[in-house]
Order: C-alpha cells, then structure tokens, then sequence
C-alpha cells in the first residue's frame, strides 16, 4: 500500500463544492502565478464566487452552487 506522499497527485470534483487536490501540484493563478501544493489536501473554487480565488472559501455554500 502507498503512503500519501507516494501516490501521484489526483483531483476530484466534491459534489456542490470546490475540486480537490490530493498530493503536490503546481498550480498557476490567473496572473502566471506558480504555487504549488505541499498540504495533503487542497480545495480549488468551482463556483467562482471564493474571496481567495484560486482556493475555495466556503463561499459555494452561500451561494447555493450546484455541480
Ligand atoms: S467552490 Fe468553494 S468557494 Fe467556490
């Protein structure tokens, strides 16, 4: 069995919320910002509405988003 830190990254799509990020990435904002992702987990808005685009914020929530 792998560890979390041996498996290759995936993302997911949470139904009505954001995608999620296991495992590092590179990801590039808007702007050719790189950021990459050192948390076992991260969450990418899906509903465009998050305050902290690219990162879900919970926003999804509030404004109802289906997906
Ligand atoms: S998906 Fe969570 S704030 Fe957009």
């Amino acid at each position: 069995m792998c560890t979390p830190s041996e498996r290759p990254p995936s993302i997911e799509a949470y139904p009505d919320g954001p995608f999620i990020i296991r495992g590092t990435v590179e990801v590039v904002d808007e702007s050719g910002n790189r950021i990459v992702t050192r948390r076992a987990t991260s969450a990418l808005c899906r509903c465009g509405a998050s305050a902290i685009k690219p990162w879900c914020d919970g926003t999804h929530k509030i404004v109802g988003f289906r997906g």
